[in-house]
Order: structure tokens, then C-alpha cells, then sequence
């Protein structure tokens, strides 16, 4: 018999997600933020830069979604994150690129191109790229500068969130790896 559709809806959205080492370097770079601003660190299993944040999705529609992402194009880049900062309306202290790469940019406005054509709706704020290390943070100036990180972006994943006792959990539904020139 084949399966039925799972029921209900789940918040989903697109990121990329470190490996190991770049995980342990955005880590060690949290905790002196931590130092200066208090807040909560993000726990090193989820620590992530968002593409395209969809909100509840109705689980029917994931095989959609997760065949519309299967045919996006992207290019291997590096990301450098060299740019530390705190946003005062949501205490939020991160890292981000002093500049978006190029195919970063591509490869969200693919993304939100071919979940348009499929119908989904998504947060359509204008594109910040930035890696959350701190929640509840006192902000206060800071220095911006820090010890750059280089993440070598090969992949980027689809990813369930859901709130627990401790805050979000998340869990990665798929990844699509970059195709290899041959
Ligand atoms: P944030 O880290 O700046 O809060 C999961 O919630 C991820 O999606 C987080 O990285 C969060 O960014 C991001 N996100 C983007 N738009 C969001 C929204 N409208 N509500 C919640 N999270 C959002």
C-alpha cells in the first residue's frame, strides 16, 4: 500500500550548515561575544545561516518543496564571515560577511524562484545573511572586528524546527550537495 501523507505542518526553512571545524571557530567566536553581551549561545548542533525562511508548511506539500529545491543550480563558494554585530530591536549578536557573495545571493533568489512557482509563501525581508551565536543579548557597542572564518559552501539543507524546553531543536529533512563540474 503506499505510504500516507504525513498530516499537520511543521516550520521549516533553508540554510546552510557548518561543518565540524568552521562549527568550533563560529563557537569559540560566540563565547567571547557571550563575554561581552551575556545573552544565550546558540548550541553548537545548531548553529546555522538561514537562506529562505518559510514558516509551517503543510507536510503533504514537503515531496513538493523538497523536488523544486532538488533542481536549484548553485556554485561552491566561500563564505567568509569577518563581521561581528548585535541588533538591538531583537538582541541578537552574530557574524556575518562584510560582503554577500555572489553566489549566495543566487542562490536564495533561486530558491525563492522556484518555491514561487510552487506556490509557497515565504519571509520576503530583505536578504541579511548573518549566523546568530547570541539570543537575549545586552547589546552595546562593540568592536566589529574579528578573526575572519572561512566556510567552504558545498551544500545547503532543508530543515524542521520545532520549539522545545530549551528553545528551537532542529532537524535536517535533506541536503543537496553541489554538482561537480566533470
Ligand atoms: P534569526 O537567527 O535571526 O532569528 C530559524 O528560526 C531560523 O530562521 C533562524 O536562523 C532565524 O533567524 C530565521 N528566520 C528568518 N525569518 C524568520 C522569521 N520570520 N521567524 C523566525 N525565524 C526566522
Amino acid at each position: 500500500m503506499p505510504e500516507a501523507p504525513e498530516r499537520g505542518s511543521a516550520r521549516m526553512f533553508f540554510a546552510l550548515w557548518p561543518g565540524a571545524d568552521v562549527r568550533r571557530s563560529l563557537m569559540r567566536q560566540g563565547l567571547k561575544m557571550q563575554r561581552a553581551l551575556g545573552g544565550k549561545l546558540t548550541r553548537e548542533e545548531s548553529v546555522h545561516l538561514t537562506l529562505v525562511f518559510l514558516g509551517d508548511v503543510a507536510l503533504e506539500r514537503l515531496p513538493a518543496l523538497q523536488g523544486r529545491a532538488a533542481a536549484v543550480r548553485f556554485e561552491p563558494f566561500v563564505l567568509r564571515a569577518e563581521q561581528a554585530g548585535c541588533w538591538r530591536h531583537n538582541g541578537i549578536g552574530w557574524v556575518a560577511p562584510s560582503e554577500t557573495p555572489f553566489a549566495l545571493t543566487r542562490l536564495v533568489a533561486g530558491l525563492e524562484d522556484a518555491l514561487q512557482g510552487e506556490g509557497f509563501r515565504f519571509d520576503r525581508r530583505p536578504y541579511a545573511a548573518h549566523i546568530t551565536l547570541l539570543r537575549k543579548a545586552r547589546c552595546a557597542p562593540m568592536d566589529a572586528a574579528m578573526p575572519a572564518i572561512d566556510w567552504p559552501v558545498r551544500d545547503f539543507v532543508l530543515v524542521r524546527s520545532e520549539l522545545g524546553h530549551e528553545g528551537s531543536r532542529y532537524t535536517i529533512v535533506e541536503r543537496w550537495k553541489v554538482e561537480e563540474e566533470s
